[in-house]
């Protein structure tokens, strides 16, 4: 194997995707790093892969073949990076590394997407053997090489350690406009904007915030899928025709990396037969887990997040196509309409501001859950902070994020989104159209949970009388849970015998 001079300033097990694009953005930046993976090729590869890239002359990668060689090639106190599949192989490298004979002031940071209670128990669990800090990444493969979005969480004393590496990797921004500093090449580096890390919290606060950009992630993604549904087969437009607006779309208030990358999955050809290729794609989407446990997450803490979990139904939902093939021969749906081009345009416009009032909506939801689950755990988020990290690097990154940003700056302790006086009239101009966009979408018959249970939140939350009165009624009548009365002291629980001839009101203090 390559040997390189000097000890390596930082350790790094699991070259999967991720893992080899991360070494070798360390390695772009100038750091040194000793790498191993239980499979020998993917270390091969990587070295491999660096030494056409380096353009230094000088080797920045040094290959292990075992725990204890990994740790023998680190300047003490070792940092150790880890980018592995969430769950046991997590556990298990560290105790492998315990077994190396790693030192309780080494740090080791775990880029997965780990479930957040997991690496709280785990910070606990290996206190006395090393220091265990988190950081989730977003960016996927590219994030990965050229600048991820970092959100790290964990024992501030290795942040300090921690902080230089991660700006020096993370994607930049330009600060003057939040805009995402482009780095496309190897070799080439940003020393200059704001740097997509910041400092999240406590341990498992970083993995917690990971979370919800996922479930934001799958309702924007949603909110996407719905719109092209809505236009393919209510409008009748192809694929093609759909990829023109969407760009279009892409240059104004809906930029955004998932909007871009659907423009190009949209006019992909298939090489074999010349078609679209998204046409060919089977309907039936996958899904690892973060868009639930952000579901499961809001359900906990009593914080509604809709659209979120709508999207991961519909993933769901697409996964039953026998069903679904059956019932479509069996279920009325409405008759077909024919649609004017001047008709078309007009549903066109709506869906714009449509998509964006749900993409609102959606990002409400997840900054508000982690508001509240923020405020449950002790954790003090800072939002602004937060919606700058995820201006670029990440997957949702998206230009109105720089809004959201200014939202925070201007009170970090906002309850809500909506409630922000920019969103505010933002949303109220468009509102109309969301509604109408969503009446059409049902009377194609079109599925629109993620446009439709956005619209659901924002009128819920504007509405000063939910129908919740009537609920307290009938849990009343049947369980005797009592309810509270708006004419009198607040607290105060009544309980009425709902059915008998005589009527009575008791007061239960
Ligand atoms: C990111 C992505 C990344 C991954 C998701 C995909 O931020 O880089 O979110 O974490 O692509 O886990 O999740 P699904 O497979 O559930 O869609």
């Amino acid at each position: 194997m390559t040997q390189v001079l000097a000890l390596s300033d930082i350790g790094f097990i699991g070259l999967g995707v991720m893992g080899k694009n991360l070494v070798l953005n360390l390695a772009d930046n100038g750091f040194n790093i000793a790498v191993f993976d239980l499979c020998d090729e993917k270390v091969q590869g990587v070295i491999k892969q660096d030494k056409t890239e380096n353009t230094t002359g000088t080797p920045r990668i040094y290959g292990c073949s075992s725990y204890t060689e990994l740790l023998s090639q680190l300047k003490a106190p070792h940092l150790i990076v880890l980018s592995v599949p969430a769950g046991d192989p997590v556990d298990q490298v560290c105790e492998n590394l315990i077994g190396a004979g790693i030192q309780p002031d080494d740090i080791v940071i775990d880029t997965g997407n780990s479930l957040w209670v997991d690496t709280v128990v785990r910070e606990k669990k290996y206190k006395s053997n090393f220091i265990l800090f988190s950081s989730a990444i977003s960016g996927g493969e590219v994030g990965a090489r050229y600048g991820p979005s970092l959100m790290p969480s964990g024992s501030p004393y290795a942040w300090t350690r921690i902080k230089p590496i991660w700006e020096a990797i993370a994607a930049k921004v330009d600060t003057k406009t939040g805009k995402p500093l482009d780095r496309k090449k190897p070799g080439e580096i940003i020393t200059t904007g704001e740097p997509c890390a910041a400092y999240i919290g406590p341990a498992g606060a970083g993995h917690y915030v990971k979370m919800i950009h996922n479930g934001i992630e799958y309702a924007d993604m949603q909110i996407i899928c719905e719109a092209y549904h809505i236009l393919n087969v209510g409008l009748e437009l192809s694929a093609n025709e759909i990829a023109t607006i969407f760009e279009q779309w892409n240059n104004g208030l809906l930029d955004s990396y998932l909007m871009e990358i659907t423009v190009e999955v949209l006019r992909h050809k298939s090489v074999d037969t010349g078609t679209s290729l998204v046409h060919l794609i089977l309907d039936k989407a996958g899904q690892k887990g973060t868009g639930l446990w952000t579901a499961v997450s809001s359900l906990e803490v009593g914080c509604p997040t809709p659209t979120i979990t709508q999207a991961v139904y519909a993933r769901s939902i697409s996964s039953f196509k026998t069903l679904r093939t059956q019932a479509s021969t069996l279920l009325k749906g409405p008759e077909p309409v024919t649609l004017t081009d001047q008709e078309k345009q007009v549903i066109i416009e709506q869906l714009h501001d449509a998509i964006y009032c749900a993409k609102v909506s959606a990002y409400a939801q997840g900054f508000q859950l982690m508001k509240l689950a923020g405020k449950e755990h002790g954790w003090t988020l800072n939002f602004a902070s937060i919606a700058k990290i995820w201006r670029a690097g990440c997957i949702i990154r998206a230009t109105f994020l720089q809004s959201i940003a200014l939202a925070y700056e201007r009170n970090n302790d906002l309850d809500n989104l909506l409630l922000d006086n920019f969103f505010a009239e933002q949303l109220s101009e468009r509102q109309l159209n969301w509604r109408k966009a969503v009446c059409s979408a049902t009377m194609f018959g079109i599925p629109n949970g993620a446009l439709s249970s956005a619209l659901f939140y924002y009128d819920s939350m504007r509405s000063e009388i939910l129908p919740a009165n009537l609920l307290q009624g009938q849990r009343d009548f049947f369980g005797s849970h009592t309810f509270e009365r708006i004419d009198k002291a607040d607290g105060k629980q009544y309980h009425v015998q709902w059915s008998s001839v005589e009527r009575t009101t008791i007061v239960i203090e």
